[in-house]
């Protein structure tokens, strides 16, 4: 499905309904999530749709769009209408970008590689997760040259670490997003109830598994660490998963153990809690990449990312996973805008629920807005062509909008009036 304007959209969905053709993908977000629940395993729901504690902070990120309101203007000219924006030297056809997301063979067995050919196809950047389910080589040969960027969790290993960054340089990404907010996964009571950590069983681990380094480390003896141990048909299930999803012969892989030592070295190396702002100089050292730090919520973060020259700056509370009672990201924007004056891309996500959400976000100063999960439940629902139909559906929404505000392209959305209501 290539880009359609708003109006053709429109104008198909109702078109095709007269002649008793619906669409495959609910327009209504809470809609679309029930479905999406329908159609997955309760473990990747619980994953998927679960946030950290009491998921106050999942709950804040939306409402925190409920109190600002657009104040539209009328009698502006906006017949023609464009929603082309510019982010690090890229031109892009909407200010959207799909944020990076881990383990997505829970939701779709064509899992990141699905959603590369949607946003390839749309030339709308996709951020590779550093836990995917295929490797970043793979999805960017779905691209083209369709815009890519790698994100980074920080691992114990330096040499995985710039093994990383040389292999993102290589598939073409336009930058590195190196994501803060997780250097150790959030208290879920979701995955707690079902004791389930996808990692566990080989998943989400493919850019390490198809990495030299990590296929190196793996060699090193095991200092031993807590994958199971005692004998069970769950332990058993366990073992022929990793060993399944790791590369190469499923006996000769069961044999060697290697896909349970590729559980056990992953978890050994996963992240690096001790990182600071000082480290930073050793990214740049290692990559000539654009450098983005996500998961910034305070100001004076976002005025230390600058100081250190880092190359945009992306607000997040990792869809409320991370910290329960942190702030909304759209709470956190003004602020963080303010301090930033324009000099760095702001990009941002958490709560987005379709494109009219996104007109909020770029009127408070943001340049490009990230979806998460509403893409992996459109994944559900119908892989590659389900991104591709809420992709457009999310462009559709904006469009409309932004005319509908009176205004004709996002450089006029950075002057729309918002109230805050609260
Ligand atoms: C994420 N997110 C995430 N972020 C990241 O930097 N690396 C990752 O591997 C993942 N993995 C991941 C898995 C799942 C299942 C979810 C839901 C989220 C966070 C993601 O990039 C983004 O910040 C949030 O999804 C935004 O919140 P909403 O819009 O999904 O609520
Ligand atoms: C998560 C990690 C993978 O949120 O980012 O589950």
């Amino acid at each position: 499905m290539q880009l359609i304007n708003a109006l053709d959209r429109q104008r198909s969905v109702y078109l095709q309904g007269a002649s008793g053709t619906l669409q495959k993908l609910p327009f209504d977000f809470e809609d679309l999530e029930k479905r999406a629940q329908q159609q997955m395993h309760p473990k990747a729901w619980a994953y998927v749709a679960g946030g950290a504690g009491q998921e106050d902070t999942m709950q804040a990120n939306r409402t925190e769009f409920a109190r600002w309101r657009i104040v539209p203007r009328m009698l502006r000219d906006v017949e023609s209408r464009t929603l082309g924006t510019q982010l690090f030297g890229l031109e892009l056809p909407v200010p959207f970008f799909l944020a990076p997301i881990g383990v997505l063979e829970m939701v779709h067995p064509e899992a990141d590689r699905a959603v590369a050919q949607a946003a390839g196809a749309m030339g709308i950047p996709y951020l590779f997760s550093n836990q995917a389910s295929v490797p970043m080589e793979i999805c960017a040969a779905a691209m083209g040259n369709s815009p890519r960027f790698f994100q980074l969790y920080w691992s114990k290993s330096d040499e995985l670490v710039v093994s990383f960054l040389q292999r993102a340089k290589a598939a073409g990404c336009s930058g590195i997003v190196v994501t803060l907010d997780t250097t150790m996964l959030g208290w879920r009571p979701r995955d707690l109830d079902l004791a389930s950590l996808p990692f566990l069983s080989g998943m989400g681990i493919a850019q390490y598994t198809s990495d030299p380094v990590f296929r190196q480390i793996m060699e090193e003896p095991d200092p031993g660490t807590g994958a199971p141990t005692t004998i069970s048909w769950e332990s058993i299930r366990t073992l022929i998963g990793a060993t399944r999803r790791f590369p190469g012969s499923f006996w000769k892989n069961l044999r060697s153990n290697a896909g349970i030592n590729a559980v056990r070295t992953f978890i050994r190396i996963y992240s690096r809690p001790n990182i600071t702002w000082k480290d930073l100089h050793f990214l740049r050292q290692h990559t000539d990449l654009p450098i983005i730090l996500k998961g910034i919520l305070h100001p004076d973060d976002a005025r230390k990312a600058l100081d250190y020259g880092v190359d945009g700056i992306y607000i997040s509370n990792h869809g409320g996973r991370q910290v329960d009672g942190a702030i909304s990201a759209l709470e956190a924007l003004p602020g963080i805008v303010e301090v930033v004056r324009n000099k760095v891309p702001v990009l941002i996500d958490s709560g987005f629920r379709g494109g009219a959400d996104a007109f909020k976000a770029l009127a408070l100063g943001a340049t490009a807005v990230g979806i998460g999960r509403p893409y992996c439940y459109a994944l559900a629902l119908n892989g590659a062509a389900g991104v591709a139909e809420l992709l457009n559906n999310w462009m559709a929404d904006l469009e409309l909008t932004m005319g509908l505000a009176g205004c004709k392209s996002v450089d006029e959305i950075k002057t729309a009036t918002l109230i805050n209501t609260y």
